[in-house]
Protein backbone atom coordinates (compact mmCIF):
# COMPACT_ATOMS: atom_id res chain seq x y z
CA UNK A 1 0.00 0.00 0.00
CA UNK A 2 1.20 3.61 -0.80
CA UNK A 3 2.67 5.61 2.21
CA UNK A 4 0.13 8.46 3.07
CA UNK A 5 1.28 11.17 5.08
CA UNK A 6 -0.62 10.86 8.31
CA UNK A 7 1.45 13.92 10.29
CA UNK A 8 -1.72 16.17 10.08
CA UNK A 9 -3.53 13.85 12.17
CA UNK A 10 -4.13 14.33 16.23
CA UNK A 11 -3.95 11.76 18.96
CA UNK A 12 -7.10 10.77 18.64
CA UNK A 13 -7.58 10.54 15.29
CA UNK A 14 -4.77 8.10 15.10
CA UNK A 15 -6.25 6.24 17.37
CA UNK A 16 -9.57 6.49 15.67
CA UNK A 17 -8.15 5.50 12.43
CA UNK A 18 -6.46 2.74 14.19
CA UNK A 19 -9.68 1.26 15.52
CA UNK A 20 -11.50 1.21 12.42
CA UNK A 21 -8.49 -0.39 10.53
CA UNK A 22 -8.67 -3.47 13.11
CA UNK A 23 -12.38 -3.79 12.06
CA UNK A 24 -11.98 -4.20 9.14
CA UNK A 25 -10.27 -7.74 8.65
CA UNK A 26 -9.39 -8.32 5.37
CA UNK A 27 -9.58 -11.58 3.40
CA UNK A 28 -7.53 -12.35 0.16
CA UNK A 29 -4.28 -11.86 -1.41
CA UNK A 30 -1.70 -9.51 -0.09
CA UNK A 31 1.22 -9.09 -2.32
CA UNK A 32 4.16 -6.34 -1.92
CA UNK A 33 3.01 -4.16 -4.77
CA UNK A 34 4.69 -1.06 -3.68
CA UNK A 35 7.94 -2.92 -3.25
CA UNK A 36 7.92 -3.40 -6.91
CA UNK A 37 8.22 -0.86 -9.89
CA UNK A 38 4.88 -0.73 -11.71
CA UNK A 39 4.78 -1.67 -14.67
CA UNK A 40 6.11 1.34 -17.38
CA UNK A 41 3.57 -0.40 -20.00
CA UNK A 42 0.84 1.06 -17.64
CA UNK A 43 1.45 4.50 -19.81
CA UNK A 44 0.05 7.15 -21.84
CA UNK A 45 0.48 5.00 -25.08
CA UNK A 46 -1.43 4.14 -27.58
CA UNK A 47 -1.42 -0.18 -29.26
CA UNK A 48 -1.77 -0.45 -32.88
CA UNK A 49 -2.22 -3.60 -34.12
CA UNK A 50 -0.26 -3.75 -37.73
CA UNK A 51 -0.76 -5.85 -40.31
CA UNK A 52 2.34 -7.95 -41.75
CA UNK A 53 0.95 -9.40 -45.10
CA UNK A 54 3.26 -11.65 -46.44
CA UNK A 55 3.02 -13.79 -42.74
CA UNK A 56 -0.89 -13.61 -43.23
CA UNK A 57 -2.80 -17.21 -44.12
CA UNK A 58 -4.63 -17.44 -46.89
CA UNK A 59 -6.79 -14.66 -48.60
CA UNK A 60 -8.48 -12.28 -46.18
CA UNK A 61 -10.67 -10.24 -45.22
CA UNK A 62 -9.35 -12.83 -41.92
CA UNK A 63 -11.33 -13.96 -38.84
CA UNK A 64 -8.99 -15.45 -36.97
CA UNK A 65 -6.19 -13.52 -35.64
CA UNK A 66 -2.47 -14.41 -34.50
CA UNK A 67 -1.01 -11.44 -32.61
CA UNK A 68 2.58 -11.20 -32.26
CA UNK A 69 4.01 -8.94 -29.17
CA UNK A 70 3.44 -8.44 -25.61
CA UNK A 71 0.18 -9.26 -24.15
CA UNK A 72 0.08 -6.83 -22.37
CA UNK A 73 0.01 -4.66 -25.63
CA UNK A 74 -1.90 -7.00 -27.60
CA UNK A 75 -4.54 -6.86 -24.93
CA UNK A 76 -5.22 -3.47 -24.53
CA UNK A 77 -5.84 -3.04 -28.16
CA UNK A 78 -8.42 -5.82 -27.93
CA UNK A 79 -9.86 -3.87 -24.72
CA UNK A 80 -10.72 -1.34 -27.22
CA UNK A 81 -12.57 -3.80 -29.89
CA UNK A 82 -13.66 -7.28 -28.20
CA UNK A 83 -14.65 -5.99 -24.75
CA UNK A 84 -17.23 -7.74 -23.51
CA UNK A 85 -17.45 -10.26 -26.80
CA UNK A 86 -14.76 -12.79 -26.16
CA UNK A 87 -16.68 -16.37 -25.11
CA UNK A 88 -13.25 -18.22 -24.26
CA UNK A 89 -10.17 -17.32 -22.60
CA UNK A 90 -7.74 -20.27 -21.95
CA UNK A 91 -4.24 -19.08 -20.70
CA UNK A 92 -1.15 -20.92 -20.13
CA UNK A 93 1.22 -18.31 -18.45
CA UNK A 94 4.63 -18.95 -17.32
CA UNK A 95 4.62 -21.15 -14.26
CA UNK A 96 7.55 -18.65 -12.56
CA UNK A 97 8.96 -21.93 -11.19
CA UNK A 98 12.18 -20.66 -11.24
CA UNK A 99 13.95 -22.43 -14.15
CA UNK A 100 16.48 -20.24 -16.04
CA UNK A 101 17.56 -22.92 -18.20
CA UNK A 102 16.32 -20.66 -21.15
CA UNK A 103 13.71 -18.22 -21.72
CA UNK A 104 11.18 -20.83 -22.17
CA UNK A 105 10.30 -20.40 -18.53
CA UNK A 106 10.98 -16.62 -18.75
CA UNK A 107 8.42 -13.82 -18.83
CA UNK A 108 8.79 -10.06 -19.52
CA UNK A 109 8.57 -7.68 -16.34
CA UNK A 110 9.11 -4.25 -17.50
CA UNK A 111 10.71 -4.73 -20.94
CA UNK A 112 13.25 -6.95 -18.99
CA UNK A 113 13.29 -10.89 -18.46
CA UNK A 114 12.50 -11.47 -14.66
CA UNK A 115 15.25 -12.49 -12.12
CA UNK A 116 14.16 -15.40 -11.00
CA UNK A 117 16.28 -15.14 -8.54
CA UNK A 118 14.25 -12.36 -7.27
CA UNK A 119 13.63 -11.61 -3.04
CA UNK A 120 10.22 -10.46 -4.85
CA UNK A 121 9.50 -13.57 -6.96
CA UNK A 122 6.20 -14.30 -5.95
CA UNK A 123 4.85 -10.81 -5.84
CA UNK A 124 6.68 -9.64 -9.33
CA UNK A 125 4.37 -12.54 -11.17
CA UNK A 126 1.51 -11.48 -9.47
CA UNK A 127 1.80 -7.80 -10.47
CA UNK A 128 2.63 -9.07 -13.82
CA UNK A 129 -0.39 -11.16 -13.72
CA UNK A 130 -2.68 -9.00 -12.49
CA UNK A 131 -3.43 -6.84 -15.17
CA UNK A 132 -3.51 -8.99 -17.84
CA UNK A 133 -6.27 -10.81 -16.16
CA UNK A 134 -7.96 -7.73 -15.37
CA UNK A 135 -7.74 -7.20 -18.89
CA UNK A 136 -8.96 -10.78 -19.98
CA UNK A 137 -12.58 -10.40 -17.67
CA UNK A 138 -13.31 -7.44 -19.20
CA UNK A 139 -12.99 -9.11 -22.76
CA UNK A 140 -15.21 -11.79 -21.43
CA UNK A 141 -19.13 -12.18 -22.35
CA UNK A 142 -21.17 -12.36 -19.28
CA UNK A 143 -21.15 -15.79 -20.16
CA UNK A 144 -18.05 -16.44 -20.83
CA UNK A 145 -15.62 -18.75 -19.23
CA UNK A 146 -11.99 -18.59 -18.03
CA UNK A 147 -9.26 -21.22 -17.92
CA UNK A 148 -5.82 -21.31 -16.90
CA UNK A 149 -3.21 -23.95 -16.56
CA UNK A 150 -0.99 -23.95 -13.43
CA UNK A 151 1.11 -26.00 -11.28
CA UNK A 152 1.77 -25.80 -7.48
CA UNK A 153 4.55 -22.84 -7.83
CA UNK A 154 1.27 -20.55 -8.11
CA UNK A 155 -1.77 -22.89 -7.78
CA UNK A 156 -2.47 -21.06 -4.46
CA UNK A 157 -1.59 -17.37 -5.22
CA UNK A 158 -3.49 -17.50 -8.90
CA UNK A 159 -6.47 -18.75 -7.56
CA UNK A 160 -6.76 -15.98 -4.49
CA UNK A 161 -5.86 -13.34 -7.08
CA UNK A 162 -8.32 -15.05 -9.48
CA UNK A 163 -10.99 -14.87 -6.63
CA UNK A 164 -10.05 -10.80 -6.40
CA UNK A 165 -10.34 -10.15 -10.41
CA UNK A 166 -13.54 -12.86 -10.96
CA UNK A 167 -15.49 -12.75 -7.37
CA UNK A 168 -14.85 -16.20 -5.53
CA UNK A 169 -18.44 -16.98 -6.77
CA UNK A 170 -17.27 -17.29 -10.26
CA UNK A 171 -15.01 -20.24 -9.24
CA UNK A 172 -16.55 -22.68 -11.32
CA UNK A 173 -13.42 -25.77 -10.72
CA UNK A 174 -10.24 -26.92 -10.52
CA UNK A 175 -9.76 -29.62 -13.05
CA UNK A 176 -6.63 -31.99 -12.33
CA UNK A 177 -4.79 -32.77 -15.23
CA UNK A 178 -2.68 -35.95 -14.48
CA UNK A 179 0.13 -35.40 -17.23
CA UNK A 180 2.81 -38.10 -16.49
CA UNK A 181 4.46 -40.73 -14.11
CA UNK A 182 7.51 -39.72 -11.99
CA UNK A 183 9.44 -43.07 -10.70
CA UNK A 184 12.28 -40.99 -9.81
CA UNK A 185 12.50 -41.40 -5.91
CA UNK A 186 11.46 -38.39 -3.94
CA UNK A 187 8.70 -37.27 -1.37
CA UNK A 188 5.24 -36.97 -3.36
CA UNK A 189 5.63 -37.90 -7.02
CA UNK A 190 4.25 -35.17 -8.92
CA UNK A 191 2.02 -36.23 -11.41
CA UNK A 192 -0.38 -33.57 -12.31
CA UNK A 193 -0.81 -30.23 -13.07
CA UNK A 194 -4.06 -28.01 -12.73
CA UNK A 195 -6.91 -26.17 -14.87
CA UNK A 196 -8.65 -23.59 -12.99
CA UNK A 197 -11.93 -22.56 -14.43
CA UNK A 198 -13.76 -19.57 -13.88
CA UNK A 199 -16.89 -17.93 -15.13
CA UNK A 200 -17.31 -14.32 -15.96
CA UNK A 201 -20.75 -14.49 -14.47
CA UNK A 202 -22.01 -17.78 -13.26
CA UNK A 203 -25.41 -16.95 -12.92
CA UNK A 204 -25.28 -16.13 -16.79
CA UNK A 205 -23.50 -19.31 -17.67
CA UNK A 206 -25.15 -22.78 -18.40
CA UNK A 207 -25.74 -24.82 -15.12
CA UNK A 208 -24.75 -27.98 -16.64
CA UNK A 209 -21.84 -28.18 -19.43
CA UNK A 210 -21.92 -31.06 -22.05
CA UNK A 211 -19.38 -32.24 -24.53
CA UNK A 212 -19.99 -30.87 -28.09
CA UNK A 213 -18.16 -34.14 -28.47
CA UNK A 214 -21.63 -35.69 -29.22
CA UNK A 215 -20.33 -35.60 -33.09
CA UNK A 216 -17.68 -38.48 -32.61
CA UNK A 217 -19.85 -40.73 -30.39
CA UNK A 218 -23.11 -40.39 -33.50
CA UNK A 219 -20.19 -41.59 -35.75
CA UNK A 220 -18.50 -44.19 -33.90
CA UNK A 221 -22.70 -45.62 -32.97
CA UNK A 222 -22.91 -45.47 -36.65
CA UNK A 223 -20.16 -47.03 -37.72
CA UNK A 224 -20.53 -49.58 -35.68
CA UNK A 225 -24.14 -50.15 -36.76
CA UNK A 226 -23.16 -50.28 -40.49
CA UNK A 227 -20.29 -52.33 -39.83
CA UNK A 228 -22.33 -55.28 -37.29
CA UNK A 229 -24.31 -55.32 -40.14
CA UNK A 230 -21.69 -56.25 -42.71
CA UNK A 231 -19.61 -58.40 -41.07
CA UNK A 232 -20.56 -61.07 -38.79
CA UNK A 233 -17.22 -62.96 -38.39
CA UNK A 234 -15.74 -61.14 -35.65
CA UNK A 235 -12.21 -61.40 -36.62
CA UNK A 236 -13.22 -59.61 -39.74
CA UNK A 237 -15.45 -57.04 -38.15
CA UNK A 238 -12.61 -55.99 -36.02
CA UNK A 239 -10.33 -55.99 -39.02
CA UNK A 240 -12.99 -53.90 -40.80
CA UNK A 241 -13.31 -51.20 -37.98
CA UNK A 242 -9.66 -51.12 -37.33
CA UNK A 243 -9.39 -49.90 -41.12
CA UNK A 244 -11.96 -47.23 -40.42
CA UNK A 245 -10.24 -46.52 -36.91
CA UNK A 246 -6.86 -45.94 -38.16
CA UNK A 247 -8.29 -42.83 -41.04
CA UNK A 248 -10.35 -41.51 -38.14
CA UNK A 249 -8.77 -41.85 -34.92
CA UNK A 250 -7.43 -38.35 -35.18
CA UNK A 251 -11.26 -36.78 -35.25
CA UNK A 252 -12.35 -39.03 -31.95
CA UNK A 253 -11.13 -36.56 -29.26
CA UNK A 254 -11.75 -38.00 -26.35
CA UNK A 255 -13.24 -41.00 -27.75
CA UNK A 256 -10.06 -41.60 -29.56
CA UNK A 257 -9.42 -44.92 -27.25
CA UNK A 258 -12.46 -46.62 -28.78
CA UNK A 259 -10.84 -49.20 -30.89
CA UNK A 260 -12.21 -52.41 -30.45
CA UNK A 261 -15.59 -53.57 -32.05
CA UNK A 262 -18.07 -56.64 -31.25
CA UNK A 263 -21.68 -57.21 -32.63
CA UNK A 264 -23.11 -54.77 -29.54
CA UNK A 265 -21.19 -51.93 -31.46
CA UNK A 266 -18.15 -50.01 -30.83
CA UNK A 267 -15.88 -50.02 -27.51
CA UNK A 268 -13.07 -49.29 -25.20
CA UNK A 269 -11.70 -51.31 -22.78
CA UNK A 270 -11.92 -49.90 -18.92
CA UNK A 271 -9.65 -50.75 -15.94
CA UNK A 272 -12.79 -50.29 -13.67
CA UNK A 273 -12.45 -53.95 -12.82
CA UNK A 274 -8.72 -53.29 -11.19
CA UNK A 275 -9.10 -52.58 -7.59
CA UNK A 276 -7.82 -49.19 -6.67
CA UNK A 277 -5.71 -48.69 -3.99
CA UNK A 278 -5.85 -51.90 -0.90
CA UNK A 279 -5.89 -55.46 -1.60
CA UNK A 280 -9.58 -56.70 -3.03
CA UNK A 281 -10.96 -60.05 -4.53
CA UNK A 282 -8.35 -62.40 -5.62
CA UNK A 283 -10.06 -65.58 -7.67
CA UNK A 284 -9.20 -66.99 -11.32
CA UNK A 285 -10.78 -65.45 -14.61
CA UNK A 286 -9.99 -68.38 -17.40
CA UNK A 287 -8.62 -66.48 -20.96
CA UNK A 288 -11.51 -67.59 -23.62
CA UNK A 289 -8.38 -68.95 -25.97
CA UNK A 290 -5.27 -70.49 -24.10
CA UNK A 291 -7.82 -71.57 -20.96
CA UNK A 292 -5.02 -70.54 -18.56
CA UNK A 293 -5.99 -68.02 -15.27
CA UNK A 294 -5.22 -64.21 -16.73
CA UNK A 295 -2.86 -61.98 -15.03
CA UNK A 296 -4.23 -60.71 -11.80
CA UNK A 297 -4.12 -56.85 -11.30
CA UNK A 298 -1.64 -55.37 -8.47
CA UNK A 299 -4.86 -55.44 -5.68
CA UNK A 300 -7.00 -57.46 -7.11
CA UNK A 301 -10.06 -57.27 -8.64
CA UNK A 302 -13.19 -54.60 -7.95
CA UNK A 303 -16.20 -56.70 -7.40
CA UNK A 304 -16.88 -60.49 -5.99
CA UNK A 305 -16.51 -63.38 -8.06
CA UNK A 306 -20.45 -63.51 -8.74
CA UNK A 307 -19.88 -60.22 -10.40
CA UNK A 308 -17.12 -60.86 -12.48
CA UNK A 309 -18.65 -64.41 -13.57
CA UNK A 310 -21.72 -61.91 -15.02
CA UNK A 311 -19.28 -59.94 -16.75
CA UNK A 312 -17.78 -63.24 -18.44
CA UNK A 313 -21.33 -64.65 -19.42
CA UNK A 314 -22.57 -61.36 -20.78
CA UNK A 315 -19.24 -61.00 -22.83
CA UNK A 316 -18.65 -57.76 -21.35
CA UNK A 317 -14.68 -58.40 -20.87
CA UNK A 318 -11.74 -57.51 -22.82
CA UNK A 319 -9.12 -60.06 -22.95
CA UNK A 320 -5.31 -59.81 -24.49
CA UNK A 321 -4.08 -61.98 -27.01
CA UNK A 322 -3.36 -64.51 -24.41
CA UNK A 323 -3.65 -64.85 -20.34
CA UNK A 324 -0.72 -62.13 -19.79
CA UNK A 325 -2.87 -59.34 -20.00
CA UNK A 326 -4.95 -58.32 -17.16
CA UNK A 327 -8.98 -57.73 -18.25
CA UNK A 328 -10.65 -55.40 -18.70
CA UNK A 329 -14.52 -54.32 -19.30
CA UNK A 330 -16.02 -53.35 -22.29
CA UNK A 331 -17.17 -49.67 -22.59
CA UNK A 332 -19.05 -48.92 -25.34
CA UNK A 333 -19.41 -45.75 -27.34
CA UNK A 334 -23.31 -45.48 -26.77
CA UNK A 335 -22.82 -44.94 -23.14
CA UNK A 336 -19.83 -42.05 -23.47
CA UNK A 337 -20.49 -39.68 -20.51
CA UNK A 338 -20.13 -36.27 -21.60
CA UNK A 339 -18.97 -34.32 -18.39
CA UNK A 340 -16.20 -32.35 -17.90
CA UNK A 341 -14.52 -34.66 -15.04
CA UNK A 342 -12.19 -32.72 -12.45
CA UNK A 343 -9.47 -35.03 -13.64
CA UNK A 344 -8.13 -35.63 -16.58
CA UNK A 345 -5.68 -38.46 -17.74
CA UNK A 346 -3.78 -37.44 -20.69
CA UNK A 347 -0.15 -37.88 -21.26
CA UNK A 348 2.16 -34.69 -21.33
CA UNK A 349 4.40 -36.10 -23.76
CA UNK A 350 1.96 -35.51 -26.97
CA UNK A 351 1.79 -32.41 -26.60
CA UNK A 352 6.01 -32.37 -28.00
CA UNK A 353 5.21 -35.35 -29.97
CA UNK A 354 2.50 -33.46 -31.84
CA UNK A 355 4.39 -30.19 -32.22
CA UNK A 356 7.71 -32.68 -33.39
CA UNK A 357 5.79 -34.03 -35.96
CA UNK A 358 4.19 -31.00 -37.55
CA UNK A 359 7.73 -29.70 -37.87
CA UNK A 360 9.21 -33.07 -39.41
CA UNK A 361 11.02 -34.57 -36.44
CA UNK A 362 12.77 -31.09 -34.67
CA UNK A 363 11.02 -29.69 -31.26
CA UNK A 364 11.14 -26.32 -32.34
CA UNK A 365 9.05 -25.11 -28.48
CA UNK A 366 9.74 -26.37 -24.98
CA UNK A 367 6.45 -28.01 -22.69
CA UNK A 368 3.36 -27.49 -25.50
CA UNK A 369 0.52 -28.44 -24.56
CA UNK A 370 -1.30 -31.39 -26.15
CA UNK A 371 -3.73 -30.37 -28.56
CA UNK A 372 -6.43 -33.44 -27.25
CA UNK A 373 -6.40 -31.65 -23.69
CA UNK A 374 -7.64 -28.23 -25.11
CA UNK A 375 -10.39 -30.28 -27.53
CA UNK A 376 -11.15 -31.70 -24.65
CA UNK A 377 -11.97 -28.25 -22.66
CA UNK A 378 -12.84 -26.70 -25.09
CA UNK A 379 -15.56 -29.53 -26.71
CA UNK A 380 -17.50 -28.13 -23.04
CA UNK A 381 -17.19 -24.78 -23.40
CA UNK A 382 -17.10 -23.41 -26.75
CA UNK A 383 -20.05 -23.75 -29.19
CA UNK A 384 -19.67 -22.94 -32.90
CA UNK A 385 -19.27 -19.29 -33.47
CA UNK A 386 -17.49 -18.26 -30.56
CA UNK A 387 -14.43 -16.20 -30.33
CA UNK A 388 -11.26 -18.02 -28.34
CA UNK A 389 -8.35 -16.05 -26.91
CA UNK A 390 -5.17 -17.34 -25.50
CA UNK A 391 -2.94 -14.59 -24.71
CA UNK A 392 0.22 -16.51 -24.14
CA UNK A 393 -0.29 -18.99 -27.02
CA UNK A 394 3.36 -20.15 -27.05
CA UNK A 395 3.33 -22.95 -29.87
CA UNK A 396 -0.39 -21.93 -30.76
CA UNK A 397 -2.22 -25.40 -29.25
CA UNK A 398 -5.21 -23.51 -28.42
CA UNK A 399 -5.71 -22.20 -31.63
CA UNK A 400 -5.05 -25.60 -33.53
CA UNK A 401 -7.39 -27.13 -31.08
CA UNK A 402 -10.37 -24.24 -32.39
CA UNK A 403 -9.61 -25.56 -35.43
CA UNK A 404 -9.62 -29.23 -34.74
CA UNK A 405 -13.29 -28.76 -33.33
CA UNK A 406 -14.52 -26.53 -36.20
CA UNK A 407 -13.85 -28.93 -38.67
CA UNK A 408 -15.26 -31.74 -36.30
CA UNK A 409 -18.44 -30.19 -36.23
CA UNK A 410 -18.50 -27.85 -38.81
CA UNK A 411 -18.26 -24.46 -36.02
CA UNK A 412 -17.14 -21.21 -37.17
CA UNK A 413 -15.16 -20.71 -34.15
CA UNK A 414 -12.73 -17.87 -34.26
CA UNK A 415 -9.60 -17.62 -32.69
CA UNK A 416 -6.96 -15.27 -31.12
CA UNK A 417 -3.64 -16.10 -30.53
CA UNK A 418 -1.83 -13.91 -29.01
CA UNK A 419 2.31 -15.23 -28.62
CA UNK A 420 5.38 -13.48 -27.52
CA UNK A 421 8.81 -13.20 -30.07
CA UNK A 422 10.83 -14.41 -27.27
CA UNK A 423 14.02 -12.59 -28.58
CA UNK A 424 16.05 -11.03 -26.05
CA UNK A 425 17.86 -7.85 -27.27
CA UNK A 426 20.85 -8.90 -24.88
CA UNK A 427 21.44 -11.46 -26.26
CA UNK A 428 23.48 -13.52 -28.73
CA UNK A 429 22.36 -12.64 -32.55
CA UNK A 430 20.65 -15.99 -32.64
CA UNK A 431 18.08 -14.78 -29.15
CA UNK A 432 18.23 -11.12 -30.74
CA UNK A 433 16.06 -13.01 -33.65
CA UNK A 434 13.96 -15.26 -32.44
CA UNK A 435 11.00 -14.83 -33.03
CA UNK A 436 8.80 -18.04 -31.45
CA UNK A 437 5.25 -16.36 -33.25
CA UNK A 438 6.63 -16.02 -36.41
CA UNK A 439 8.35 -19.16 -36.66
CA UNK A 440 6.44 -21.36 -34.51
CA UNK A 441 3.23 -20.34 -33.55
CA UNK A 442 2.11 -18.93 -36.92
CA UNK A 443 4.13 -21.78 -38.96
CA UNK A 444 2.33 -24.32 -36.91
CA UNK A 445 -0.97 -23.37 -38.18
CA UNK A 446 -0.51 -22.63 -41.15
CA UNK A 447 0.81 -26.24 -41.53
CA UNK A 448 -2.18 -27.52 -39.92
CA UNK A 449 -4.97 -25.30 -40.56
CA UNK A 450 -7.06 -26.31 -43.59
CA UNK A 451 -6.92 -24.70 -46.52
CA UNK A 452 -11.04 -24.10 -46.68
CA UNK A 453 -11.88 -20.29 -45.53
CA UNK A 454 -12.41 -20.45 -42.06
CA UNK A 455 -8.61 -21.76 -42.14
CA UNK A 456 -6.90 -18.66 -42.96
CA UNK A 457 -5.56 -16.34 -40.25
CA UNK A 458 -4.15 -12.21 -40.24
CA UNK A 459 -0.72 -11.88 -38.83
CA UNK A 460 -0.46 -8.39 -37.14
CA UNK A 461 1.86 -7.03 -34.66
CA UNK A 462 0.88 -5.21 -31.57
CA UNK A 463 3.28 -1.94 -32.04
CA UNK A 464 2.86 0.44 -29.20
CA UNK A 465 3.17 4.20 -30.23
CA UNK A 466 3.98 7.53 -28.15
CA UNK A 467 0.83 9.55 -28.05
CA UNK A 468 2.85 12.70 -29.51
CA UNK A 469 4.55 10.33 -32.85
CA UNK A 470 0.56 9.34 -33.24
CA UNK A 471 0.30 11.56 -36.43
CA UNK A 472 3.18 10.15 -37.75
CA UNK A 473 3.16 6.51 -36.93
CA UNK A 474 -0.63 5.14 -37.06
CA UNK A 475 -0.44 3.77 -40.66
CA UNK A 476 -4.24 3.30 -42.44
CA UNK A 477 -3.79 -0.12 -42.46
CA UNK A 478 -3.75 0.21 -38.34
CA UNK A 479 -6.26 2.57 -38.39
CA UNK A 480 -8.43 0.07 -40.62
CA UNK A 481 -7.61 -2.70 -38.71
CA UNK A 482 -8.98 -1.04 -35.28
CA UNK A 483 -12.10 0.00 -37.03
CA UNK A 484 -13.04 -3.65 -38.63
CA UNK A 485 -12.13 -5.24 -35.19
CA UNK A 486 -14.64 -2.51 -33.21
CA UNK A 487 -17.08 -3.69 -35.35
CA UNK A 488 -17.07 -7.04 -35.45
CA UNK A 489 -15.71 -7.25 -39.22
CA UNK A 490 -12.90 -9.15 -40.44
CA UNK A 491 -9.50 -7.91 -41.31
CA UNK A 492 -9.34 -6.88 -44.64
CA UNK A 493 -6.58 -5.25 -46.62
CA UNK A 494 -7.02 -1.55 -47.20
CA UNK A 495 -6.98 -1.29 -50.72
CA UNK A 496 -6.80 2.10 -52.22
CA UNK A 497 -7.86 5.51 -50.38
CA UNK A 498 -11.30 3.91 -49.45
CA UNK A 499 -11.80 1.30 -46.50
CA UNK A 500 -15.56 -0.64 -46.75
CA UNK A 501 -17.31 -3.49 -45.47
CA UNK A 502 -21.01 -4.46 -44.43
CA UNK A 503 -21.50 -5.35 -41.06
CA UNK A 504 -23.71 -8.32 -40.69
CA UNK A 505 -26.77 -5.75 -39.71
CA UNK A 506 -25.75 -4.35 -43.48
CA UNK A 507 -24.30 -1.72 -41.77
CA UNK A 508 -21.38 0.16 -44.17
CA UNK A 509 -18.18 0.78 -42.13
CA UNK A 510 -16.03 3.05 -44.06
CA UNK A 511 -12.61 4.88 -43.72
CA UNK A 512 -11.38 7.06 -45.92
CA UNK A 513 -7.82 7.58 -45.65
CA UNK A 514 -7.44 10.29 -47.48
CA UNK A 515 -8.75 14.33 -47.06
CA UNK A 516 -8.60 15.40 -50.66
CA UNK A 517 -11.65 16.54 -52.36
CA UNK A 518 -11.54 13.39 -54.20
CA UNK A 519 -11.46 11.25 -51.31
CA UNK A 520 -14.89 12.70 -50.11
CA UNK A 521 -16.16 12.29 -53.30
CA UNK A 522 -15.46 8.52 -53.57
CA UNK A 523 -16.61 7.86 -49.90
CA UNK A 524 -20.63 10.45 -50.71
CA UNK A 525 -20.56 7.84 -54.17
CA UNK A 526 -20.15 5.07 -52.31
CA UNK A 527 -22.52 5.67 -49.60
CA UNK A 528 -25.02 7.07 -51.88
CA UNK A 529 -25.08 3.25 -53.23
CA UNK A 530 -25.35 1.75 -49.86
CA UNK A 531 -28.98 1.78 -48.80
CA UNK A 532 -28.43 1.18 -44.95
CA UNK A 533 -26.67 3.08 -42.41
CA UNK A 534 -23.65 4.10 -43.16
CA UNK A 535 -20.47 5.07 -40.15
CA UNK A 536 -17.78 6.96 -40.98
CA UNK A 537 -14.08 7.11 -39.25
CA UNK A 538 -12.56 10.15 -41.31
CA UNK A 539 -9.84 12.66 -40.49
CA UNK A 540 -11.24 16.06 -41.78
CA UNK A 541 -14.92 14.67 -40.35
CA UNK A 542 -16.49 17.52 -40.56
CA UNK A 543 -16.46 17.73 -44.37
CA UNK A 544 -17.40 14.04 -44.64
CA UNK A 545 -20.16 14.37 -42.58
CA UNK A 546 -21.30 17.02 -44.69
CA UNK A 547 -21.14 15.38 -47.65
CA UNK A 548 -22.64 12.89 -46.45
CA UNK A 549 -25.64 13.75 -43.72
CA UNK A 550 -27.51 10.71 -43.08
CA UNK A 551 -23.43 9.19 -42.01
CA UNK A 552 -22.59 8.93 -38.54
CA UNK A 553 -18.86 10.32 -39.10
CA UNK A 554 -16.37 9.60 -35.85
CA UNK A 555 -13.33 12.50 -35.91
CA UNK A 556 -9.77 10.58 -36.18
CA UNK A 557 -7.35 10.35 -34.09
CA UNK A 558 -9.41 11.64 -31.39
CA UNK A 559 -12.45 8.86 -31.41
CA UNK A 560 -9.54 5.81 -31.63
CA UNK A 561 -7.51 7.83 -28.74
CA UNK A 562 -10.53 8.22 -26.80
CA UNK A 563 -11.55 5.04 -27.14
CA UNK A 564 -8.24 3.52 -25.95
CA UNK A 565 -8.03 5.90 -23.35
CA UNK A 566 -11.50 4.99 -21.84
CA UNK A 567 -10.33 1.22 -21.98
CA UNK A 568 -6.94 1.74 -20.31
CA UNK A 569 -8.42 4.08 -17.81
CA UNK A 570 -10.59 1.38 -16.46
CA UNK A 571 -7.54 -0.57 -16.07
CA UNK A 572 -5.30 1.92 -14.55
CA UNK A 573 -8.03 2.47 -11.74
CA UNK A 574 -8.15 -1.43 -11.09
CA UNK A 575 -4.49 -1.91 -10.97
CA UNK A 576 -3.80 0.76 -9.00
CA UNK A 577 -6.58 0.30 -6.08
CA UNK A 578 -5.61 0.03 -2.68
CA UNK A 579 -8.18 -2.35 -0.69
CA UNK A 580 -8.74 -5.60 -1.57
CA UNK A 581 -11.89 -5.84 -3.42
CA UNK A 582 -13.58 -8.42 -5.06
CA UNK A 583 -14.13 -8.25 -8.09
CA UNK A 584 -17.22 -9.63 -10.50
CA UNK A 585 -20.84 -10.56 -9.72
CA UNK A 586 -21.98 -13.65 -9.78
C1 LIG B 1 3.89 -22.01 -21.04
S1 LIG B 1 4.13 -21.26 -22.56
C2 LIG B 1 2.60 -21.55 -23.40
C3 LIG B 1 2.63 -22.78 -24.23
C4 LIG B 1 1.38 -22.99 -25.03
N1 LIG B 1 0.25 -23.30 -24.21
C5 LIG B 1 1.59 -24.12 -26.03
O1 LIG B 1 0.94 -25.15 -25.93
O2 LIG B 1 2.44 -23.94 -26.90
C6 LIG B 1 4.03 -19.57 -22.15
C7 LIG B 1 4.35 -18.68 -23.31
O3 LIG B 1 4.03 -17.35 -22.95
C8 LIG B 1 5.04 -16.51 -23.46
N2 LIG B 1 5.01 -15.22 -22.75
C9 LIG B 1 5.62 -14.88 -21.59
N3 LIG B 1 5.38 -13.59 -21.31
C10 LIG B 1 4.58 -13.11 -22.30
C11 LIG B 1 4.01 -11.85 -22.57
N4 LIG B 1 4.16 -10.82 -21.75
N5 LIG B 1 3.28 -11.69 -23.70
C12 LIG B 1 3.09 -12.73 -24.55
N6 LIG B 1 3.60 -13.97 -24.34
C13 LIG B 1 4.35 -14.15 -23.23
C14 LIG B 1 6.30 -17.30 -23.28
O4 LIG B 1 7.31 -16.79 -24.10
C15 LIG B 1 5.81 -18.69 -23.70
O5 LIG B 1 5.91 -18.83 -25.09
Amino acid sequence: MPHRDYSHLSAPELIDLLKQRDAQAHFGLIWERDQIEKDKRLNDDFVGLELVPELCHGEGPYKNLVIEGDNFDALRHLLMTHAGRVNVIYIDPPYNTGSTASNRQGWVYNDKFFDPNSRFRHSTWLEFMYPRLQLAYDLLADDGVFMVSIDDTELYNLKLLLDRVFGPKNFIGNVIWNNVTDNNPTRIAVEHEYVLVYAKKKSANSPVWKSSEFGAKTMLIEIGRQLTEKHQDPAELQAAYTEWYRENKAFLGPLADYKFIDDKGVYAGSRSVHNPGKEGYRYDVPHPVTKRPCKQPLMGYRFPWETMKAFIDGDELLYGEDENKIVELKVYARDYLSKLSSVIELDGRKGPNELKSIFGGVLPFNNPKPTELLTQLLTFVSKPGDIVLDFFAGSGTTAHAVAKLNAEDGGDRTFIAVSSTESRLDGSEEEKQKNICRDVCAQRLRRVLPAATRGTFAYLRAKPILRHRLERELTNQVVWNAVCLAHQLPIAKLEGALGWQITSEGIAVAYPSGTKSSDVARFAEKAREHKGPVICYAWASPRFAEAVPRSQVFSLPETLLGNFRKSTVLLNAAVSEEEVQVGGEE
